[in-house]
């Protein structure tokens, strides 16, 4: 279980508003980005969106930025690449920023989306709050579903992200 290091009010303080954007080709990481906001949103405000469906003037108030997306052919898909490029550089600066991917589980895939996604941001000059996350689809089968225990797995992450916007938000401020 994690420990809690922020009251509801502090948290209240400092009005997290995150935008989980994200690609999803079965629905697999489309349900991880839903476990992710709904966790989300017990401490601030919270939405997703998917990729094709978001601009980024969207953008404009959100303090958090959330990139979820399919690992294919070991990397981001393109429409989520597009995206992140579309970001303009003033917006991204100003954002704290993490990226999930779903994938296979195994040894024999190296890499994956949410490094990936990492890497192209760093070439924006944006580092990531906390080290990008892989969640798994069952037994090589690219329809998934989940592994079991993923969707919890994706509360306690959004539950240590919440914990960090927090913890930077108040470094920030003081
Ligand atoms: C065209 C394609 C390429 C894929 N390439 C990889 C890969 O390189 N590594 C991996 O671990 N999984 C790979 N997968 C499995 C996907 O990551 C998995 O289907 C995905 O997590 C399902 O997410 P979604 O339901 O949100 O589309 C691939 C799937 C597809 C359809």
């Amino acid at each position: 279980m994690l420990e809690i290091w922020f009251s509801q009010d502090e948290r209240k303080t400092l009005k997290m508003n995150a935008l989980i954007v994200y690609d999803s080709q079965f629905g697999n990481t489309e349900r991880i980005a839903q476990r992710i906001t709904s966790t989300l949103s017990e401490f601030g405000q919270a939405r997703s969106v998917r990729v094709g469906q978001v601009h980024s003037e969207e953008l404009q108030g959100v303090n958090m930025l959330i990139l979820g997306c399919p690992t294919q052919g070991m990397r981001q898909t393109p429409a989520m690449q597009s995206f992140i490029t579309s970001i303009p550089r003033e917006l991204l600066s100003g954002l704290s920023v993490a990226c999930f991917d779903t994938r296979f589980r195994g040894g024999f895939w190296k890499f994956s989306a949410a490094p990936s996604m990492a890497k192209q941001l760093r070439t924006m000059g944006v580092g990531l709050l906390i080290p990008p996350e892989s969640f798994f689809v069952k037994s090589m089968k690219k329809e998934g579903p989940l592994l079991a225990g993923e969707l919890e797995r994706a509360a306690s992450w959004a539950h240590v992200l919440s914990e960090k916007i927090t913890a930077h938000q108040l470094a920030v401020k003081s």
